[in-house]
């Protein structure tokens, strides 16, 4: 869509550290306003890292990000304020609340009521299953459930970016292609942008405009879903047969 554009969330040159262990070694990368973006790579790769660093929930040792063309200085807890909403890896729900109570927390910050109401009503139309269970408790929700409670508590929060962090983790497959269905949707009709971490690379390229492959930290291939898949380097860096140019044998 717009790869060489302006990116409304973008990492530049960034560099996090956990002690002795470097997460990510100079990543630059970013979604445009309207896109859908993956970040791939084997376990381990950074992945989770890369949307922490965002949220500003990592040890950043190097670098910034760009958001909406400024630095981001805002802590933690403001960027959900400034439009970013963090979905993160485990669906972490409140199993003893109710799902209208969940989807509430989204936005515990708002003190407009009829705008609680408006995103509300927003969120259990684009997922039936949410109304459908509403004053039911999250405890009794299936798996792919609750993940479509945590995309919309998610949204809740009215982003124009929603970081998703393996959002089809551990849900069997019908239910993986539901949730990426949903994703697509989300940008369709909510025209957020979305930057997803996936681990599901067939699934996922189906509905994003471009991917950024991770691996051992660092960004190794970007383009488009089809560039990507006309190369071989998803085999090479998930078989870990990444040639990194610096220790040939
Ligand atoms: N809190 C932490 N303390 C120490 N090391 C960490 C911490 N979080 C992540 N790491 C390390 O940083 C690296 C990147 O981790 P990250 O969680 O970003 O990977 P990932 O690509 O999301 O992996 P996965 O697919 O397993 O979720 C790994 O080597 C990991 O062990
Ligand atoms: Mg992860």
């Amino acid at each position: 869509m717009n790869p060489n554009g302006t990116m409304l969330l973008e990492l530049v040159d960034i560099s996090v550290r956990y002690g002795q262990v470097r997460a990510l070694t100079d990543v630059s990368l970013g979604v445009g306003m309207g896109e859908i973006v993956a970040v791939m790579g084997p376990n381990g790769a950074g992945k989770s890292t890369v949307l922490k660093a965002v949220m500003g929930l990592a040890p950043v040792v190097d670098g910034h990000v760009n958001w909406r063309q400024q630095r981001l200085t805002a802590p933690t807890h403001e960027i959900v304020r400034e439009g970013i909403a963090f979905v993160p890896q485990g669906r972490r729900v409140f199993t003893h609340l109710s799902i209208e109570e969940n989807l509430e927390m989204g936005c515990l910050y708002l003190n407009d009521a009829a705008e609680k109401q408006r995103r509300l009503d927003t969120v259990l139309e684009l997922f039936p299953v949410l109304h459908e269970k509403r004053r039911d408790l999250a405890s009794q929700m299936s798996g792919g459930q609750q993940q479509m409670l945590a995309l919309g508590r998610g949204l809740m929060a009215g982003p124009e970016v929603l970081l998703l962090d393996e959002p089809t983790l551990g849900l069997a497959p019908i239910v993986v292609k539901e949730v990426f269905q949903k994703v697509a949707e989300i940008s369709e009709k909510l025209k957020t942008t979305i930057m997803v971490v996936e681990h599901n690379i067939k699934g996922v390229l189906d509905i994003v405009d471009r991917a950024y492959v991770l691996d051992m930290g660092r960004v190794v291939h970007d383009g488009t879903p089809d560039s990507i898949q006309e190369t071989d380097i998803l085999t090479r860096v998930f078989l870990g047969k990444l040639d990194t140019g610096e220790d040939d044998e």
